[in-house]
């Protein structure tokens, strides 16, 4: 059974083939054509946080193509009073052709995937992001950058994002430097599977070394779900991490300015920039819906 519990469940051709089918999608559903390779599939969606995004783009894609969907907040199911998650996996199997979960614990993606027998799909766990990072990269190729020979910066905290980010670079062989304040690394063992991988990354602690000639410059909030407590202790750490005007100047010329949203201005990223002619987050944010698709079409279809 096929998953998507992390970026580096799929090969390097997997990824390649769902961005450009995304692409295709994108290009082939909005002249307007039908296609419904999932008429009858049925999709359910735990999260156990909230979501605007990843949500309401998975929803889309698979009514899109034609198939539908449940959205199953925790707290529905019998999980909220203790029911096992290998039993939740193996029941909703019996219904489903398909299960997007977004959790805290990277384990509770992985129990379930384990015991599932219908595809299970990361739509967030406190490690990674893979979809997000997926579409990102689709959104990176749809502006005509090759992701070989790419030199993409995170400024920033080391969460799920930045390890996704991590694993794309050990799956694509992208140049990727990070500047994240000591102590908010990525995650150590993400990075080391990453290097053994031949994955080309780098750490520093001035956001501008991290920057120098970046095409694709990215960020996140400093505070992700989950750590609302360590929010302002966060926000007095990271000042010097946010992405601005005077930063990107160290970036290439025309680099694009990637945020997953939602985005905190005058935090982790300027109005300024948000709103500025490289921002392409609209986009982005869009893209997420055809990367699912393409997904869905793969994994349900
Ligand atoms: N980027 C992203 O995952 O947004 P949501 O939290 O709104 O799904
Ligand atoms: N790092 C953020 C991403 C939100 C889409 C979080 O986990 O809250």
């Amino acid at each position: 059974m096929k998953h998507i519990r992390r970026i580096l469940d799929l090969q390097p051709e997997e990824a390649e083939r769902l961005i450009y089918r995304g692409l295709e999608l994108k290009r082939h559903l909005k002249k307007g054509f039908t296609h419904r390779p999932l008429v009858g599939k049925i999709l359910a969606l735990i999260f156990e946080k909230p979501s605007t995004r990843t949500r309401v783009s998975f929803e889309a894609a698979m009514m899109k193509l034609g198939g539908q969907t449940i959205f199953l907040s925790a707290r529905d199911l019998q999980l909220a009073r203790g029911e096992p998650l290998k039993d939740t996996a193996r029941v909703l199997s019996r219904y489903v052709d398909g299960i997007v979960v977004r959790t805290f614990g990277q384990e509770v993606v992985e129990e379930l995937a384990a015991h599932a027998t219908v595809p299970v799909i990361n739509g967030l766990s406190d490690r990674f992001h893979p979809c997000q990072v997926l579409s990102d990269l689709l959104t990176v190729v749809e502006t005509g950058r090759r992701l070989n020979g790419l030199r993409v910066a995170w400024v920033g905290d080391g969460n799920n994002m930045a390890n996704s980010w991590v694993e794309a670079a050990a799956l694509f062989g992208f140049e990727l430097r990070l500047a994240c304040p000591e102590g908010y690394d990525p995650d150590p063992q993400v990075l080391e599977e990453a290097r053994e991988r031949g994955a080309r990354i780098n750490l520093f602690r001035d956001p501008r070394e991290a920057v120098s000639g970046a095409e694709v410059v990215n960020t996140d909030v400093w505070a992700s779900m989950g750590q609302e407590a360590e929010a302002e202790e966060r926000r007095r750490i990271f000042q010097p991490f946010q992405v601005n005007a005077e930063l990107l100047k160290h970036a290439a010329p025309g680099a694009i300015v990637l945020h997953c949203l939602p985005a905190h201005r005058g935090e982790e990223i300027t109005e300024e920039v948000l709103e500025g002619p490289q921002s392409v987050v609209w986009d982005q944010s869009e893209n997420k819906m055809w990367l699912h698709a393409a997904v869905l079409e793969w994994l349900l279809g």
